[in-house]
């Protein structure tokens, strides 16, 4: 079997790390994929937004089944260019995919169907958003409608600091056409935890929780960034908050995009935030997380080729997810100045300790190979260092200790990833 993989970061090295656990796989593709990949993949120079391009290179090497990783693509509508050409493909079509794609669209949907979230009003004219906020409790949330690299949410804790937003929103255009219309929100407050599920348009398989940590420094400062580390499973998703979701939120969010006429097959991602009132949504991704896929696809225990394909032919009823009773930490080494400013191509040392050690992985997110072979910095996150252990305190020292492995110039890591299971 052949797999094409569309994706580069931490998230499709973890993917195809576990894809290439199947015995039937021969052959994995990735485009454009990273230094990391390339030692388990064929990487091949096609940008992921390059979808007919793709299509032609999936067909040219027979690819079986072709597994997209990133959210802009499947917001652009990849899965229907594939579908058109007669590839087998998972993930979902554009009009699914606008879960993620847009703030305002899913948070109608919710309220549509009484899936619980914050209380919002959706806006395009900064006049009346600026109006609303004259009257409203503060603090509060902005959030750009479209795509933004999850940096388009301003969490304000003043009017000046709303009003300010939506300048930078509506006004400046610092997320382009993302900020055309916004969302205002309630704020909420209590633990958030990240919950991935498969689902194949009808059924949804939900996978162990885990719980990333989006701030750039240590106590959750700094700015916000695409996550800096995580933990897996939450100790704070217990069995009722579980039997709360799998009642309000799960199947009901399946259900309610069917009825849209809006099947969605592929993976969902509910971003919760456990609130004294119970679990709400945040948000929606249709992708798997980063770095949430490198702690929980390292203790899923399926054949994750067998569930995308029952995702693809809507058979996913018949598979039942199962992971080890074990703990996963994922600690991300950074480039100094990450999300804003930072220098790449430093070489890396130190990875090959990682070869042959079981409960350790070193997935590779903004890396690259140099022409000698050498590994190369090449991003702003460059590697998620992982390791499995008993519990979650065991995973968490075992991952700090195999940072210390690896060395590149301006290596910036945050020190408390995790440490919130001390007050579990
Ligand atoms: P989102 O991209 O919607 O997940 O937002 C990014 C981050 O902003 C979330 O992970 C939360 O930490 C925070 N956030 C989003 N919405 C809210 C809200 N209504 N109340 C408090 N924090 C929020
Ligand atoms: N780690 C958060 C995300 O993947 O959106």
């Amino acid at each position: 079997m052949k797999i094409l993989v569309v994706g580069s970061g931490g998230r499709e090295h973890a993917m195809i790390w576990k894809i290439s656990q199947n015995p039937q796989v021969e052959k994995i593709y990735c485009a454009p994929g990273n230094g990391g990949i390339a030692g388990l993949a064929e990487c091949v120079a096609i940008g992921a937004m390059e979808f007919e391009r793709l299509a032609a290179f999936a067909k040219e090497k027979e690819i079986d089944l072709t597994v997209i990783g990133m959210d802009d693509p499947l917001c652009g509508g990849i899965v229907d260019v594939f579908e058109q050409n007669g590839l087998r493909v998972f993930g979902p079509k554009k009009d699914a995919a606008i879960l993620e794609g847009s703030k305002a669209f899913s948070k109608h949907l919710m309220k549509k169907y009484g899936i619980p979230t914050a209380a919002y009003e959706v806006f395009r004219d900064p006049d009346e958003a600026l109006r609303y906020l004259e009257t409203a409790k503060m603090p509060i949330v902005l959030k750009a409608d479209g795509l933004a690299l999850g940096k388009g949410v301003l969490i304000c804790k003043t009017l000046e600091e709303a009003r300010e937003g939506v300048k930078t929103l509506m006004l400046d255009k610092q997320f382009g056409s993302a900020g055309e219309e916004i969302v205002i929100e309630e704020f909420l407050t209590g633990r958030e935890v990240s919950v991935l599920s498969f689902v194949d348009g009808k059924t949804i398989r939900i996978m162990t929780s885990a719980q990333d940590h989006k701030r750039a420094k240590d106590g959750d400062q700094g700015l916000n960034t695409g996550g800096m580390g995580t933990f897996s499973p939450s100790p704070f998703y217990t069995r009722d908050i579980d039997q709360f979701c799998r009642e309000h939120i799960y199947q009901k969010t399946v259900d309610a995009m069917r009825m849209e006429g809006r099947e969605f097959k592929g993976i969902i991602f509910f971003g919760l935030m456990l609130t004294e009132d119970g679990p709400k949504v945040l948000e929606y991704n249709a992708r798997f997380g980063d770095p949430e896929t490198q702690v929980v696809l390292p203790r899923m225990k399926n054949d994750i080729v067998r569930v995308f394909e029952a995702c693809v032919d809507g058979t996913l009823d018949q598979i039942e997810l199962e992971f080890e009773d074990n703990a996963a930490v994922c600690v991300v080494l950074a480039s100094d100045g990450y999300p804003e400013h930072y220098e790449k191509g430093f070489p890396i040392s130190g990875l090959e300790r990682f070869e042959g050690k079981k409960d350790y992985f070193a997935f590779h997110a903004g890396t690259r190979l140099a022409e000698d072979g050498t590994v190369l910095t090449n991003g702003g996150r460059v590697l998620g260092i992982t390791a499995c252990g008993a519990d979650l305190k065991e995973a968490r020292k075992k991952a700090y200790e195999a940072t210390e492995w690896v060395r590149f110039s301006n290596q910036y890591m945050r020190h408390d990833i995790g440490k919130a299971i001390d007050e579990a």
